[in-house]
């Protein structure tokens, strides 16, 4: 299996998902703030100098969803307006980008959205937010865009929904198989990618890690929420399926 090995930064290196790559890809530099804040566009350039990567996961992002209705200024900085900035710094330096982004982009009406879809409309300011940012990454003529959801190591509520599809993941399934897409980058011949597992409910994701976890409806919810968020991921498992035999 052919592998590279570049200079990878990664910002939102103490996120929940840049957390976990720290431990998967070892050398990875890790940006964050103060030296590296996506709001003060003037420390952008003075980290990937300092740093000087040839790979850059951009992980950092607002991913507070509720509040990002109350704080849409805030959300906007970082997510669309710090994005634009490190787009410009990475172009200018050749780096290739890694863009993390979300199933949100979609509707999730129907599910089983490809990579060649169209994505919106949007179910809320966040996801327009990420929206927005997958396309200010696309005038980088080195860019990845991967969407990806996934919760914590542990299922936090006593709740689950069963009327609300995903191929969402816990963080500690989801991490190593976007390292794996991260060693693999130059063998990837896609600017988009979905990196998820199989179409479920959340409540069936739930219990899986919390057995005792009740049935809940996304009716008891004021908060928007999909019927079916899911990701086809065919491209992804052709993918590792040729890694796999080249191995
Ligand atoms: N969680 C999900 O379900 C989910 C689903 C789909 C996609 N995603 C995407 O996956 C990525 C990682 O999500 P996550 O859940 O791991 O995020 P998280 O735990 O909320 O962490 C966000 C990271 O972004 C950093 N950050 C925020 N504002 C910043 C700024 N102004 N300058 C520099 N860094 C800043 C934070 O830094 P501090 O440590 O300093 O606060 C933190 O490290 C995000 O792009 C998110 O949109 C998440």
């Amino acid at each position: 299996m052919k592998e590279m090995n570049p200079r990878i930064a990664l910002t939102g290196a103490r996120g929940r998902l840049g957390t976990e790559l720290c431990s998967l890809l070892p050398g990875l530099i890790p940006l964050h703030r103060p030296e590296f804040d996506l709001t003060q566009p003037d420390t952008l350039a003075p980290a990937l100098d300092a740093c000087r990567p040839q790979v850059l996961i951009h992980a950092a992002a607002y991913t507070d969803v509720r509040k990002a209705e109350e704080e849409r200024a805030e959300c906007w900085r970082v997510n669309v307006e710090g994005t634009r900035h490190l787009v410009r710094e990475a172009i200018r330096r050749g780096i290739h980008l890694v863009h993390i982004s979300t199933d949100y982009v979609f509707e999730g009406t129907r599910g089983g959205y490809r990579e060649t879809e169209v994505p919106g409309p949007v179910r809320n300011y966040y996801a327009l937010t990420k929206l927005v940012a997958e396309e200010s990454v696309r005038v980088s003529p080195r860019h990845l865009v991967i969407r990806t959801s996934f919760r914590p190591r542990e299922w936090p509520y006593p709740v689950a929904f069963t009327d609300v599809y995903t191929s969402q993941d816990y963080v500690d399934l989801i991490a190593p198989e976007i390292a794996l897409a991260v060693r693999h980058l130059e063998e990837i011949p896609y600017d988009t990618l979905h990196i998820a597992t199989e179409r479920k409910s959340v409540y069936e994701l739930a219990r899986r890690r919390k057995p005792d976890v009740q049935p809940g409806s996304k009716r008891e919810t004021p908060v928007s929420l999909p019927d079916d968020i899911s990701l086809d991921i065919s491209r992804w498992t052709e993918l590792k399926q040729r890694w796999k035999e080249k191995a």
